[in-house]
């Protein structure tokens, strides 16, 4: 990758920028600089050199035109949290659930490790607005990489190029963010397919408003826009400005009478956002129409009469490849059938992509996410379990017609939802007895504050494990945790009507390991029609310890008069025992946040305590 595209690089007019530009190139060294109009030509050029240098695979166009394979280091398939790193001047501006480095010190290492780090390779300038360019919710950002995987990736993810640099003009505000995968090439030295460095730094300065990211070429790590920028540095953004960075999907839920609202709905990393952004509603309840408006990240910002009004930052999918089919996710698998890129999942014979979950049968031959030839009974996966794919949002058949609206979606409803095997029903929404409009949202916040859920691969290291992940933002909160919950509990003040607060799990387990709750589309659905009518003041139930929840015959069976009420008791049941033992883990995690954890969430505590006898 020693030239540059032979596209002419746009002009930077905005001084600032120039400077920031010239000072980086100073210190990383690269044989030259390539500024991104964001053109379908430039990413053509990209692609082609990337095939040409063993970064890419062209996939065979008859079956997936425009598209391609990118295999990683083995070492770089994942986030990495513990090199994650909020470095504010004070520690306790951090909190307790971040990594924190003294700003000072930690520019000293990454000066240190950037000094040089991009000679042999081109360093590409990349403008990008997290939102629709102009809207009053949306950022703008820059990102310096020295990967063209990089490049090539954020052009789907983020509105990129030239249309942002006239939009910056020539002085307007940027969010500095830099990446490198940390491997020069000396004179001569040949490339490999995904370099990158055993040492790695993903380094955010809130109070300055900047991101460092060292030594990975993977997802979060090196898409910058996506949780460095629209999750952490956001988040602490909008604790300063009075909006909210979240790791949501935003749906849109239209009933057969054509009234249509928007939910957004937090669950932590491979749990299940993308496929509840994409429903289809199966036989049975096609009345109903789901659509998608953005499946990982929301911005919302409450508007001048007080309604919360909510933006996807993004403009494209880093989705989840294994488990996703045409049976459980079929707008996904209609967004892969032309234009994307995957990354570590398996090639088939003929030039095409597989992963585990995609077929009931597994193809005889292939070769897996490491170049390695693969048989199904070879005893390894033969696509990483954190593969992805990575495709723009207007591939998708449900996107939504407002999806793009500078204005924002209003939202209509809250739902946090973990990866639980026990303790936490279906659904229940938050919403307690004699609890009046205060109570309920600051018990909503509880619920979700107490999150839990079980480890996946998208984080490097066990899984399977359940931690608390407060907001599915355990990994992407900016600040502490502590203020974050408290900012969330002031919201109240800044809206007219509080969106009613879901707590949701999909995947608790049976005696035998198996899920009790089908899910997908053909179950989740109904869950969301029953929160749909609860927004409404309809949708029956009863009040239970832990919140209003569905009876049996609360909820739809349209199609699936099957699932029993004996199955449906058991996969909603709030067991004395389960909850005594999850009030304990909630204690330690409490003990964890200290003296900031904001008042009301420890009365709330006491109470349940209280409830459950403990
Ligand atoms: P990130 O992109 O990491 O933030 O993840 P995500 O929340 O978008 O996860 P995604 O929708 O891609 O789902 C990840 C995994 O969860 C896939 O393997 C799905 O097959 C599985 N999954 C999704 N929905 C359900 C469900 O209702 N039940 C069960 N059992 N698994 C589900
Ligand atoms: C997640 O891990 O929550 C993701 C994928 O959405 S990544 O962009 O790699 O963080
Ligand atoms: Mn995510």
């Amino acid at each position: 990758m020693k030239n540059p595209p032979s596209t002419v690089s746009p002009v930077i007019k905005h001084a600032r920028l120039a400077d920031w530009i010239a000072q980086i190139a100073a210190l990383c060294r690269p044989d030259s600089i390539h500024v991104c109009d964001g053109t379908q030509s430039e990413y053509d050029g990209l692609t082609a050199r990337m095939v040409e240098s063993g970064t890419l695979i062209r996939l065979n166009p008859q079956l997936r035109p425009n598209s391609f394979l990118a295999r990683s280091d083995a070492s770089d398939v994942a986030r990495v949290e513990d090199r994650t790193f909020i470095c504010s001047q004070k520690p306790e501006d951090a909190g307790p659930t971040n990594n924190h480095m003294d700003p000072v010190a930690a520019k000293e290492i990454l000066t240190g490790l950037f000094d040089g780090c991009m000679r042999g390779r081109v360093m590409y300038v990349i403008p990008f607005s997290m939102g629709p360019i102009g809207s009053k919710i949306s950022h703008i950002g820059v990102e310096i990489t020295d990967s063209p995987y990089v490049v090539a990736s954020m052009r789907f993810m983020t509105r990129m190029g030239q249309a942002v640099l006239d939009h910056l003009g020539e002085d307007g505000d940027f969010v500095p963010c830099l990446h490198s995968v940390g491997a020069p090439l000396e004179p001569g030295q040949q490339d490999v397919a995904w370099p990158c460095n055993p040492v790695k730094y993903i380094c955010h300065f809130p109070e300055t408003r900047e991101i460092w990211s060292f030594g990975s070429g993977y997802g979060g790590n090196a898409l910058l826009g996506k949780k460095c920028f629209a999750l952490r540095i956001a988040s602490s953004m909008g604790k300063e400005e009075g909006w909210l960075a979240e790791h949501m999907l935003i749906l849109g839920i239209e009933s057969p009478q054509g009234i249509k609202k928007y939910f957004a709905c937090a669950f932590p990393s491979a749990c299940g956002k993308t496929n509840l952004a994409m429903l289809v509603p199966p036989p049975g309840l096609e009345d109903w129409k789901i659509t998608t408006v953005g499946d990982d990240i929301g911005w919302l910002e409450p508007n001048e009469h007080k309604r919360l009004l909510a933006i996807n930052p993004e403009s494209g999918h880093f989705g989840v490849a294994p488990g996703t089919s045409w049976k459980t996710n079929p707008n996904a698998m209609a967004s892969l059938t032309h234009d994307c890129i995957f990354t570590n999942v398996a090639l088939t014979k003929d030039g095409d992509v597989w992963w585990e979950g995609m077929t009931d049968e597994p193809p005889a031959e292939l070769i897996d996410w490491q170049g390695q030839p693969w048989t199904p009974g070879c005893g390894r996966k033969a696509a990483h379990p954190n593969a992805r794919f990575t495709v723009a949002a207007t591939n998708c058949p449900s996107l939504d017609p407002e999806w793009d609206n500078p204005e924002g979606v209003p939202i209509s409803a809250f739902v946090f939802g973990g990866r639980r095997a026990t303790t936490v029903p279906v659904v229940v929404q938050a919403q307690l007895d004699k609890h009046e409009r205060g109570l309920n949202w600051a018990y909503g916040i509880y619920l979700a504050a107490t999150l839990g859920s079980e480890t996946t691969a998208a984080a490097a290291g066990a899984v399977g494990q359940v931690r608390r992940d407060p907001f599915a933002m355990l990994p992407f909160c900016g600040y502490n945790m502590c203020d974050y919950f408290g900012h969330w509990l002031k919201m109240e003040e800044r809206l007219s009507a509080l969106p009613p607060i879901f707590l949701v799990n999909w995947f608790r387990t049976g005696p035998d390991g198996s899920f009790l709750w089908p899910g997908y589309g053909e179950f989740n659905i109904r869950p969301l029609i029953w929160m749909f009518e609860r927004t409404e003041g309809g949708g029956g139930g009863e009040q239970t310890k832990i919140g209003y929840m569905p009876r049996y015959q609360d909820l739809s069976w349209a199609g699936v008069e099957w699932f029993s009420e004996e199955r449906f008791a058991a996969a909603m049941a709030v067991k004395q025992e389960e909850w005594q033992q999850e009030l304990a883990l909630q204690e330690e995690f409490f003990s964890k946040l200290g003296d900031r954890l904001p008042h009301v969430l420890r009365v709330i505590k006491s109470g349940m305590e209280l409830e459950f006898e403990c």
